[in-house]
């Protein structure tokens, strides 16, 4: 307990479809408050007014593709909360390159603008390995609503991309997450979401001394993210692809039209014919060229581990 008697309170708010990043952060609050008790913790689900069934089927998947994107949102409800909190945990997984749309949803209300005013955050993400770009939309929608981020920790789905492009979205679409053939278990390992508590441990840690009121990370050297190099320029290209194509989108329909249906389909052939042919292209090329890329590349990774770092 802080001087005073004062008891700080914490709240932990996410969007989660299958449970996973519910896990992840419920893991973290037993950290906090297995090692510091007096924190009082309320943990809080954003719930969007039309929810978003999981697991889901091939053209729902395609048809939030441009309103995630282009960060329109979705009507939430509201959330029964607090007077105040001395720190907000945002727990939020990516789709298609940005925060999933219920989480923007929430931020883009009144009681997120009241909520996050001046306060400290930190984000949780937990997705399949491609969270680059969405933290920086996620930095610009924080800083609309004057909050500061303090820390961002970054969960990714287990195995090697080219597994896990695979794995997640046959685990999204059918709600299987088993290992199979020579794929390994769909998700984030167990282990990951299990030693999640070192963060709410460290983080109680930091309360104890009021860290949260200065500007500084508070979960460094705790391996919070880890960036993979090789991925920076995959998403920059394909960020740049996916502004266009959900215009296109948008453009030939209201959600779940036949227009739109139709344009998804276009879509998707050629992004499977993208990923057959210019990604393992692109990937021999940046092998060859990576040795004179290495300084801009460790340049770039360690913008994107900021502000926790390894
Ligand atoms: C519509 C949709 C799009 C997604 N796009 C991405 C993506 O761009 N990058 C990524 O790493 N994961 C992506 N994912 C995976 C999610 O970030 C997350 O790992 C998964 O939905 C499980 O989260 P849950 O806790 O809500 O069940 C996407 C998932 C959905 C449903």
């Amino acid at each position: 307990m802080v001087e005073g008697g004062y008891v700080k309170k914490i709240l932990i708010i996410y969007y989660s479809q299958s449970g996973q990043l519910e896990r992840i952060l419920s893991r973290l609050a037993q950290g906090l408050e297995w090692e510091k008790s007096e924190v009082q913790c309320d943990i809080r689900a954003i719930s969007p007014v039309e929810s978003y069934p999981y697991p889901w089927t091939f053209y729902r998947f395609f048809n939030v593709f441009p309103e995630a994107v282009s960060l329109d949102g979705c009507p939430v409800r509201p959330v029964d909360l607090a007077d105040h909190y001395d720190l907000i945990i945002l727990g939020y997984t990516v789709w298609f390159l940005s925060p999933a749309i219920p989480v923007t949803g929430f931020l883009q209300t009144k009681q997120a603008a009241l909520l996050f005013k001046g306060k400290p955050v930190i984000t949780v993400i937990g997705c399949r390995d491609m969270w680059l770009i969405g933290q920086e939309k996620m930095k610009t929608l924080l800083a609309g609503l004057g909050a500061r981020l303090l820390d961002n920790v970054a969960l990714t789905d287990q195995g090697r991309s080219l597994y896990t492009f695979v794995t997640t979205p046959r685990w999204l679409l059918t709600g299987k997450k088993d290992s199979f053939w020579f794929f390994p278990r769909a998700g984030v390992a167990e282990e990951e979401i299990q030693t999640m508590d070192r963060f709410g441990k460290r983080l109680a840690e930091a309360l104890d001394r009021d860290e949260e009121q200065g500007d500084g990370p508070l979960l460094s050297g705790l391996g919070a993210v880890n960036v993979n190099g090789k991925l920076i320029a995959t998403e920059r290209i394909a960020h740049r692809s996916f502004l266009i194509w959900s215009k296109l989108i948008k453009a030939a329909g209201a959600p779940y039209s036949a227009g739109r249906n139709v344009v998804i389909t276009i879509y998707t052939v050629f992004l499977l014919s993208l990923v057959l042919t210019v990604v393992p292209m692109n990937m021999l090329i940046r092998r060859l060229v990576s040795p004179l890329c290495k300084k801009s590349i460790s340049r770039a990774v360690s913008y994107y581990e900021q502000p926790s770092g390894r």
